[in-house]
Parts: structure tokens; C-alpha cells; sequence
């Protein structure tokens, strides 16, 4: 599988991307490999086939990493019987319920990490959740009782899935986790979860100082937008879609994929230098003034 931009990056050993930099790199250099091979990666937020999540697992995949896949549980077991096959051509070692909101599920994921795999080597934190009432017209109607859960699901619960891995990571690990533009931008509509995305964001700088003692990173990612789930629920999805088409430099919004392809490198080696950041996988529209 290669990737979109041409150029850099050629398909080389099946699961395996081949990073050619004859033009920016000496010799010695010259031959990199964005190879994940022998680690192991969880995966959580994905429910069905236009998930973020789904994106990064297959990138992860690609580049030969083992996965475990987490889903949300609910009384039907609507989730688990889609996410079950849609994964199952990753041929994931680890399939798990997770609702962040139950602590005794978090500990069960993290327990079966351990027995099954002994380590981590990366962990996707890909989900969010706001009401529907919280995700249109004006942010002061917000209760606190939307408040409390939009923050507890979407950036409270990247602590306590840190906190179990910490003592599973191997040297060198890496955490990813999705934001949006809106975590610093006033965006119509998005509401409490840029104030999520607020405190998301400033979470990974916390975290990659803490984790930073074992060589484990902590990154964001922050999308633009792409058509989701999740994304369905914020009122005006498709005009900020538009919006980014008309004005972000590469005039098109981004695509799972290419979310998953940045993920992949923040797994892999190739990004052991860089830790509490957001990185801006938007097309580049979050640089533009009109
Ligand atoms: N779609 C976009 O435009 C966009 C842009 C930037 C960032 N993001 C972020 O990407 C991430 C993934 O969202 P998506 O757009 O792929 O939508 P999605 O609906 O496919 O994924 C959201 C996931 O969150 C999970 N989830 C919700 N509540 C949960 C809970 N209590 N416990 C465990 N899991 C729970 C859902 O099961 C789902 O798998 C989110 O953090 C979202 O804010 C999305």
C-alpha cells in the first residue's frame, strides 16, 4: 500500500513503506524504513468503516504492526458484530469491549494487554462523545451535565488509558490521539468539544512530560474534517467541509487514510524525536487567514 503524495514514499516489502530521500538526505541516510514490524499496537475508536480508527489501523497494519482492537459495547452488540468483521482481515491478537466511562473495563483491556502480549508499543486513542443538543446553537446552553461527560469521554479518558499502559510500554513507545481545530478556534457548532479538544491537547503535553521518562511519546493529531459517526452529530459538518475545500491549500479535506498514514510515522522510529505535540493533518487549512 503507498501513500498519496507521490514522490518520498514507494511500496517496497509487503507491510513494509520504504522512505527514499535521495533528494533531501547524504547518503548514509538515504534508505529509511517506516517498518512497525514486532510491535504491538492497540487500537481503540472504531465502529465501522468511515472511523478515523479504522484509517489508522489499517496504515498501522500495512506497516506490519500486531493489533488489538477495542470497541464500544452496547446491550444489542450492535458495535462488537460490525467492528468484529470489519477488523478481522487485520487478523487483530486482542479484541476488546472499552467504555472509557467504566474504569473496571479500562483495567480489563490493560489486564488482557498483559497476559496476552506481555508489552505495548502504541496506543490510539480515537474516540469522542458530545450530545447531539451540545453540538449545535450557542455554547453557553451547555448543561453540566453535558460538560462533565463531553470532557470525561473525549479527553479525561486519555489519562487513565496512559496510566495502565505506563507500566506495559516498552522503551520507545508511542501514544496518538485525535483533536480537531476547534480545541483553538471558535467553530460554529462544535461547542463543548473544542473545549474537549482544549483540554485534550493540553492533556498529551502533560503526558509526554510524564511518559517522556520512558521514552514513550504522546501526540496529537489534529483532522480536518472528515465525514464520520462522530462527525455526523455536529451541526453543519458538510459546510465545514466545504469551507475547507474552498480554502485550504490543497483545496480537499483529508481522508482516513492519510490521518492513519501520520499516525503510522508517529508509531514508528522515524518520529522518536517528537512528543507532545499536535500535528496538523488538515489539508493546511488550520494556516490560513481568509
Ligand atoms: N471526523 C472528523 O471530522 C474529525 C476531525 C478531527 C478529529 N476527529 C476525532 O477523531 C476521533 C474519532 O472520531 P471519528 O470521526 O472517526 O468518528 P467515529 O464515530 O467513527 O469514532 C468515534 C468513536 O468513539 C467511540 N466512543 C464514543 N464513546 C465512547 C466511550 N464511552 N468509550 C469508548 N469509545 C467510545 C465510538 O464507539 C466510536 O468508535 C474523535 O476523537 C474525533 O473527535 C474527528
Amino acid at each position: 500500500m503507498g501513500l498519496a503524495n507521490g514522490g518520498d514514499v514507494v511500496t517496497g516489502d509487503p507491510g513494509v513503506w520504504r522512505l527514499l530521500g535521495e533528494n533531501h538526505c547524504n547518503a548514509s541516510a538515504r534508505f529509511m524504513l517506516l517498518d512497525l514490524r514486532g510491535k504491538k499496537a492497540l487500537v481503540t475508536g472504531i465502529a465501522n468503516n468511515k472511523s478515523i480508527a479504522w484509517g489508522i489501523a489499517q496504515q498501522l497494519h500495512a506497516a506490519g504492526a500486531e493489533l488489538g482492537v477495542t470497541y464500544l459495547p452496547d446491550d444489542k452488540g450492535r458495535f462488537e458484530g460490525k467492528v468484529r468483521e470489519l477488523t478481522a482481515p487485520l487478523s487483530p491478537t486482542l479484541f476488546e469491549p472499552l467504555n472509557v466511562q467504566d474504569p473496571a473495563q479500562i483495567e480489563a483491556v490493560f489486564a488482557k494487554v498483559k497476559e496476552q502480549w506481555g508489552q505495548i508499543d502504541v496506543l490510539v486513542h480515537c474516540l469522542a462523545f458530545a450530545g447531539k443538543d451540545e453540538l449545535i446553537g450557542d455554547y453557553s446552553n451547555i448543561s453540566p451535565e453535558g460538560f462533565a461527560r463531553a470532557l470525561e469521554v473525549s479527553a479525561y479518558s486519555l489519562a487513565p488509558l496512559c496510566k495502565h499502559a505506563k507500566p506495559l510500554f516498552s522503551e520507545g513507545g508511542s501514544v496518538i490521539t485525535l483533536s480537531y481545530l476547534g480545541a483553538e478556534r471558535a467553530i460554529p457548532n462544535y461547542n463543548v468539544m473544542g473545549v474537549a479538544k482544549a483540554a485534550l491537547e493540553a492533556s498529551v503535553r502533560y503526558l509526554a512530560a510524564e511518559l517522556g521518562e520512558k521514552q514513550v511519546r504522546v501526540n496529537a493529531i489534529s483532522a480536518g474534517p472528515i465525514r464520520t459517526l462522530a462527525s455526523s452529530a455536529i451541526g453543519g459538518i458538510l459546510d465545514m467541509i466545504h469551507n475547507v475545500e474552498e480554502k485550504a491549500p490543497l483545496h480537499r479535506t483529508v481522508t482516513q487514510d492519510e490521518v492513519g498514514g501520520t499516525a503510522a510515522f508517529l508509531a514508528s522510529n522515524l518520529a522518536s524525536g517528537i512528543t507532545g505535540q499536535t500535528i496538523y493533518v488538515d489539508a493546511g487549512y488550520c494556516i490560513t487567514g481568509m
